[in-house]
């Protein structure tokens, strides 16, 4: 297992602030993307095109998109959930065409389905099997636009609404996900549930079925085991994991879940005993961490963020 070659996608700006229960202006949002841009994360969620009236908090990704600095080569995946909002993000990229050689506003989509249909009748008030139709369309658009498509599946381990779920209907949801095109999967604990043994049988479950390489870990860290569990996939080649800054966020659809785990936690886990040189600057991560907790007057969820902030 080499170290240097995992890879963190920063999710805090949409997967955090999507959860929050004061509207955030987006002056606030842009400058997190911002900061974060500063410390070296180079795959950065920055909103979501869903309604509204389901999730206020992402209302004004548009706006977003097109005030943020951008740092060329790296990603700002936008969450879609159906055509309109693909078609809302497509119309933002029309509108605001970038200078020749300047990097696009964004180059990747991601979009989402559960293990459940109870999770995702609640996230998206349709059946899994129809949220993949519907998102089969949406995948073939986006790449016939030159965008590329992230999946993520939900509920992993066990559902707010269904119990404990069998890992088949991960499987069958994720393998779905990668035929239509995505590039990568990412698997969501939405409720935190795992830990390092069940995330072991989980993966090892998936084994000759899904490609390792185009797993990523998704993991809220409502019961406190996301490191852990991120020891245990990296033991089985996952290299790729989601995290959050200053351990931002939540689920609107999964009561009581806490936020991914922390960005900081993540970068203090990888030293070894240093970060790598290309890696985000776990120091600079720490402050964007504290900067938002004290805009959303919130404590700092990452501890790797407090202990650094008490020095
Ligand atoms: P619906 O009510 O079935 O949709 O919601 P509809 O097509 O009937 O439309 C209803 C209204 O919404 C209409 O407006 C549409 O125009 C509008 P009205 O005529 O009533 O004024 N609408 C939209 N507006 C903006 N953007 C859109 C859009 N689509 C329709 N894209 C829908 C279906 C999917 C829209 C809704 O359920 C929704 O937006 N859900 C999103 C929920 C969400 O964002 N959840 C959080 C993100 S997922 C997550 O956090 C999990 C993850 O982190 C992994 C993990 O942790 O597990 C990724
Ligand atoms: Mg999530």
């Amino acid at each position: 297992i080499n170290l240097s070659d995992i890879r963190i996608v920063e999710v805090g700006p949409r997967d955090g602030l999507q959860n929050e229960k004061t509207v955030i202006p987006p002056a606030v949002k842009i400058e997190l993307i911002n900061r974060l841009n500063r410390t070296g994360l180079r795959h950065i969620e920055v909103g979501s095109f869903v309604s509204p009236k389901w999730v206020p908090q992402m209302a004004g990704t548009a706006e977003i998109l097109t005030k943020m600095e951008r740092v060329p080569g790296s990603h700002y995946p936008v969450l879609v959930p159906n055509m309109k909002g693909l078609e809302m993000l497509l119309r933002t990229l029309e509108a605001h065409p970038v200078p020749a050689g300047a990097p696009p506003l964004t180059d990747e989509i991601a979009v989402f389905t559960a293990a459940t249909d109870a999770f995702s009748q609640a996230n998206t008030n349709c059946t899994v099997a129809e949220s993949l139709a519907r998102l089969e369309g949406v995948a073939q658009k986006a790449r016939d636009h030159g965008l590329r498509v992230r999946g993520y599946v939900s509920v992993i381990d066990t559902c707010p609404y269904a119990g404990q779920v069998d890992p088949a209907q991960v499987k069958n949801a994720a393998a779905a996900l990668l035929g239509m095109g995505c590039y990568e999967v990412s698997l969501g604990d939405t409720t935190g549930t795992l830990n390092w043994l069940k995330t072991g049988n989980l993966l090892a479950s998936f084994r000759d079925a899904l490609p390792t390489h185009k797993l990523a870990m998704h993991l809220h860290d409502t019961f406190g085991q996301a490191l852990a569990n991120i020891a245990t996939s990296v033991s089985f080649g996952v290299t790729t994991f989601d995290a959050s800054v200053g351990g931002l966020g939540g689920c609107p659809y999964s009561p009581g879940a806490t936020g991914n785990v922390a960005t900081e936690d993540v970068l203090y886990f990888l030293q070894r005993p240093s970060l790598p040189a290309d890696a985000p600057d776990l120091a600079s991560v720490a402050a964007v961490g504290e900067w938002i907790s004290q805009q959303l007057d919130r404590p700092n969820a990452s501890r790797t963020g407090k202990a650094l902030a008490a020095r």
